[in-house]
């Protein structure tokens, strides 16, 4: 499986990313802290915007509407990379 660079605005904090973790999961291993909650896909504390690069759900429904799909918005407790990508959200 592939690792590609996540980064992190506006810190500009960046990470590997690896394509079989979820990317909260791969943050936490880079020493990096997201808001999260139920690390499922359904609370939504993790919501974050992808401006730019790909990723892929493991499971059938995240807790996203789709008009928020379309605006970019993911759930990087249940998102895997699947390309290097730039996400925007508060981070510690
Ligand atoms: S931590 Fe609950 S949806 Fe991501």
């Amino acid at each position: 499986m592939s690792t590609f660079i996540a980064t992190l605005q506006p810190a500009g904090l960046q990470f590997a990313a690896p394509a079989s973790m979820p990317l909260l999961q791969a943050a936490v291993r880079a020493g990096i802290r997201l808001a999260a909650s139920c690390r499922n896909g359904t609370c939504r504390t993790c919501m974050c915007r992808l401006t730019s690069g790909s990723i892929r759900y493991h499971i059938e429904w995240p807790g996203l509407l789709a008009e928020e799909k379309a605006q970019g918005f993911i759930l990087p407790c249940v998102a895997h990379a699947a390309s290097d990508l730039v996400i925007e959200g508060v981070f510690e």
